[in-house]
C-alpha cells in the first residue's frame, strides 16, 4: 500500500466527496493496493488535481477501518474513517432515507431522524476538519452532493481564506417540500458557506433561490445571492457530463463489438432489443417500466419472440429498507410477466441484478435498438448520455423521461411522462417502429449535444465560473 501522507496545508486544489476515487484492489501476490474507480467525475477531475497539487477527501466505502493518508499517483489521497453506526445514521439514514426521497420529488417518504442528524452534521465537521487540513492558503476546495452540505459553512468557519465550491448531483426541490426539513435553514445556511453553488438545472438553482430568499432573507438578483457579511454568491446550473470520446471509442473496439454480437446471438437474435440500465433505485421508474413492458407483451403490441426487455438493475445501498422493498417487487414483477408470456427457453424480460464491467456496458449499448430511461426524477442522468455516445451506426433510439435533467439537452429523444403508463407504451412501440431516417437524424443531433457539452466543458465551465479569479 504506498504511504506518503499529502503534506498538511499545501493542496491548491482540494475535492471534497462521500467516496475517494480509488477502490481497493487484490494484487497478484495477494497484498492490497488501489486503482482509480470508473466514473466521470473521477476522470475529469483528476487532470485538475494532478496539475495543481491536489488532494482527494473522502470515506473508503466501508466502515469501521481506519486508513491512513497516502498519496496516490501524484495527488493525495485523505481518507475519512465512518464507523458502522455513521454508516447507518449519516450514510444510509440522513442521506439515503432522508435527503435521497426528499429532493427526488418523494417519490419515497422522507424520514426524520434528530440522531441520524445529528450524525450527519458530525460526520460533515470530519470531512471539513479534513479539508481544513490539507488545503494551501487560498486553496480551491470543490465540495460535491448532499452528502456533504453542510461541509461549506463548517470549512469557512475554520479557514476564511478559502475558495469554496459546491456541486449538487441530484435535484434541489421546491419549497414545498423542502420545507418540510427539521433541519432546513441549517442546511441552507450550510451551502451558503459556498462562494459558488452550481446545480444540474435551471429549476434547481431557483428553488434554491426561492429559499434563500425565504429562510435565510437575503437578496438574490438572477443567479447571483448577497450575503450579510459582504459575499457575493454564484447559484446557477451546470449540467454534468460524460467522457464522451471515451466511451465511443470504447464501444467501436472489437471486443465491445463482438460481445454485442455475442449478447444479440444470446438473446435469440430478436428483432428488437429494449435496453434498461440503472441502479436498482426507487427514483428510476422500474416499476413504472416493467408494468409497461409487462402489458405490452401480454396483450401482443410487442411479439414477446420476436422482442427482448433487458434490464441491468445494479446493487445499490441495500442495507436500506426502501431498496429491499423495491427489489422483492421488482423480482415479482419480472417473474410473473416471464411465467405467463413468452415460452421455455425465451423469456422475453431478461433481468440482471449485478455491477458490469464498463466494457460489457459499451456492448449492451451497442446491441441495444431502444435505450429505455425512465426515471420519475433524476438529476441528470449519466446512462442515456452514455447510449447516445456510444451509438456511432446510424441506428438506435432513446425513450427518455422528462423528469431527467438529461431531457433539457437530449430534446430529440422519445420522451415520456413515466406516470402516463399508455403514453410510455405508445412511446416504446414508436421509438421502436420508427424509420430508419428520424432515427439517424434523431441521434445525430443528440450526440452533436453530448459531444459538445462533456464533462470536461462540464469542469471547465464550473471552474472558470467565478468571474474575477483564476480558473481553480
Ligand atoms: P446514478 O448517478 O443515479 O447512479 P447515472 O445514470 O447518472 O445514475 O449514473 C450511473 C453510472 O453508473 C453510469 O456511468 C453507468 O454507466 C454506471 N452503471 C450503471 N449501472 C451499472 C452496472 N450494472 N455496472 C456498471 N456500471 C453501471
Ligand atoms: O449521483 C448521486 C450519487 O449518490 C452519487 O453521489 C454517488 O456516487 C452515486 O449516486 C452512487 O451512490 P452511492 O455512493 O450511495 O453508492
Amino acid at each position: 500500500v504506498p504511504r506518503d501522507a499529502p503534506a498538511a496545508g499545501t493542496s491548491q486544489f482540494v475535492v471534497v466527496a462521500n467516496r475517494l476515487p480509488v477502490d481497493r484492489v487484490q494484487n497478484d501476490d495477494d497484498s492490497s493496493g488501489w486503482a482509480l474507480s470508473p466514473g466521470g467525475l473521477v476522470t475529469a477531475l483528476i487532470p485538475v488535481m494532478k496539475d495543481h497539487g491536489g488532494t482527494w477527501v473522502g470515506w473508503v466505502g466501508s466502515a469501521d477501518e481506519h486508513i491512513e493518508p497516502f498519496t496516490f499517483d501524484g495527488y493525495g489521497i485523505m481518507p475519512v474513517d465512518l464507523s458502522a453506526q455513521e454508516f447507518n445514521e449519516y450514510y444510509e439514514g440522513m442521506s439515503n432515507a432522508t435527503f435521497w426521497p426528499l429532493y427526488h420529488d418523494c417519490v419515497e417518504h422522507p424520514e426524520y431522524h434528530r440522531e441520524w442528524w445529528d450524525s450527519y452534521m458530525e460526520v460533515n465537521q470530519r470531512f471539513a476538519t479534513a479539508a481544513a487540513e490539507v488545503a494551501a492558503p487560498g486553496a480551491t476546495v470543490w465540495v460535491q452532493d448532499y452528502q456533504l452540505q453542510n461541509v461549506p459553512a463548517l470549512l469557512r468557519q475554520m479557514r476564511p481564506d478559502l475558495k469554496i465550491r459546491f456541486f449538487l448531483h441530484i435535484p434541489f426541490p421546491p419549497s414545498e417540500l423542502f420545507m418540510q426539513l427539521p433541519w432546513r435553514y441549517q442546511v441552507i445556511s450550510g451551502l451558503l458557506g459556498s462562494d459558488q453553488i452550481g446545480f444540474q438545472d435551471p429549476g434547481s438553482a431557483r428553488n434554491f433561490a426561492h429559499l434563500v430568499r425565504r429562510l435565510a432573507g437575503m437578496r438574490t438578483q438572477g443567479d447571483r445571492i448577497f450575503s450579510p457579511d459582504g459575499r457575493v454568491i454564484l447559484a446557477r446550473a451546470y449540467p454534468i457530463s460524460i467522457d464522451a470520446q471515451e466511451i465511443l471509442d470504447l464501444s467501436r473496439t472489437p471486443q465491445a463489438r463482438a460481445e454485442a454480437e455475442q449478447l444479440r446471438e444470446d438473446l435469440g437474435n430478436p428483432d428488437k432489443i429494449f435496453l434498461g440500465v440503472d441502479r436498482l433505485d426507487y427514483t428510476k421508474g422500474l416499476r413504472h417500466r416493467v408494468r409497461a413492458f409487462g402489458e405490452l407483451f401480454t396483450s401482443g403490441q410487442l411479439d414477446p419472440m420476436r422482442n427482448v426487455y433487458l434490464q441491468i438493475a445494479t446493487p445499490t445501498r441495500e442495507g436500506v429498507a426502501r431498496y429491499q422493498v423495491l427489489r422483492s417487487i421488482i423480482d415479482e414483477m419480472v417473474g410473473r410477466i416471464n411465467s405467463s408470456v413468452g415460452r421455455i427457453g425465451r423469456s422475453p424480460i431478461e433481468y440482471r441484478h449485478a455491477s458490469y464491467p464498463k466494457m460489457a456496458l459499451a456492448a449492451m449499448y451497442r446491441a441495444a435498438d431502444v435505450m429505455v430511461v425512465t426515471p420519475l426524477r433524476d438529476g441528470m442522468n449519466l446512462v442515456a448520455k452514455e447510449y447516445v455516445a456510444s451509438h456511432d451506426s446510424d441506428a438506435g433510439a432513446l425513450v427518455l423521461s422528462e423528469f431527467a435533467g438529461a431531457s433539457l439537452e437530449l430534446k430529440q429523444a422519445y420522451m415520456v411522462n413515466p406516470y402516463d403508463l399508455n403514453g410510455m407504451k405508445n412511446q416504446l412501440l414508436r421509438a421502436a417502429g420508427d424509420t430508419h431516417a428520424n432515427h439517424v437524424r434523431r441521434m445525430r443531433s443528440m450526440r452533436k449535444q453530448v459531444f459538445r457539452h462533456d464533462i470536461d466543458a462540464w469542469a471547465n465551465s464550473f471552474l472558470t465560473d467565478l468571474g474575477t479569479e483564476r480558473p481553480v
